[in-house]
């Protein structure tokens, strides 16, 4: 229960790093809040045009989310990296540093499922190129992505894993509410697009 909890903690910090935040300020990109949707990801940080700090936003989004899941896997015990990146997701979207209005949890979910199987973390990251280039819409990118992610976790790696998934996938899905709401009446933007 200790290490549980450990874990989880270690996760939650680990996830609870706002790098879109940090990036656009140490960029000179302002106050990623009153940009475009307001969102903490590196599609909001690709709306104020600067295409590396979006991609470096994306990478360190991403990166905690495998950090999270590989130190709990080196120096963890057993399942406990299924509950360190459940932990790190639950970081990323409700940090308490940000009075638990963080992000959408898309690239650190893409890094966390990275990690815990690298080929269904491929899967999902297949599937959220899929989505988006068909679509041109990052958000949708990111639900095709949280979806397809529960099936190819139950047939790549089991019950368990697939579990954890769906929990982040519904994370996903419960942080888009407003995006599936635009999608639905055709207003969502398109990548790129300022707002
Ligand atoms: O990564 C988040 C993305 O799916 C949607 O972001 O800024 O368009 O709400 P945004």
């Amino acid at each position: 229960m200790t290490m549980l909890l450990w874990w989880a903690g270690v996760g939650y910090l680990i996830g609870s790093v706002p790098f879109g935040i940090l990036v656009a300020r140490v960029m000179g990109l302002g106050n990623l809040r009153e940009i475009g949707s307001g969102n903490i990801g590196a599609t909001n940080v690709l709306r104020t045009g600067n295409k590396p700090a979006a991609a470096l936003t994306l990478l360190l989004d991403g990166g905690k989310g495998v950090v999270a899941v590989l130190l709990a896997r080196a120096y963890g015990s057993g399942d406990l990296y299924l509950i360190a990146g459940l932990a790190a997701m639950i970081g990323h979207c409700y940090p308490v540093w940000l009075r638990f209005a963080g992000g959408k949890g898309v690239a650190t979910f893409l890094g966390i499922v990275l990690a815990m199987h690298f080929p269904v973390g491929a899967g999902c990251c297949i599937a959220w190129l899929a989505g988006a280039f068909a679509t041109r819409i990052s958000s949708m990118g990111a639900l095709v992505a949280a979806a397809a992610g529960i099936p190819l976790a139950w047939v790549l790696d089991g019950g368990k894993t697939a579990f954890y998934v769906a929990l982040m996938a519904a994370i996903v899905f419960w942080r888009h509410r407003a995006n599936i709401a635009r999608i639905r009446a055709g207003t969502e933007p398109k990548i790129g697009q300022k707002s």
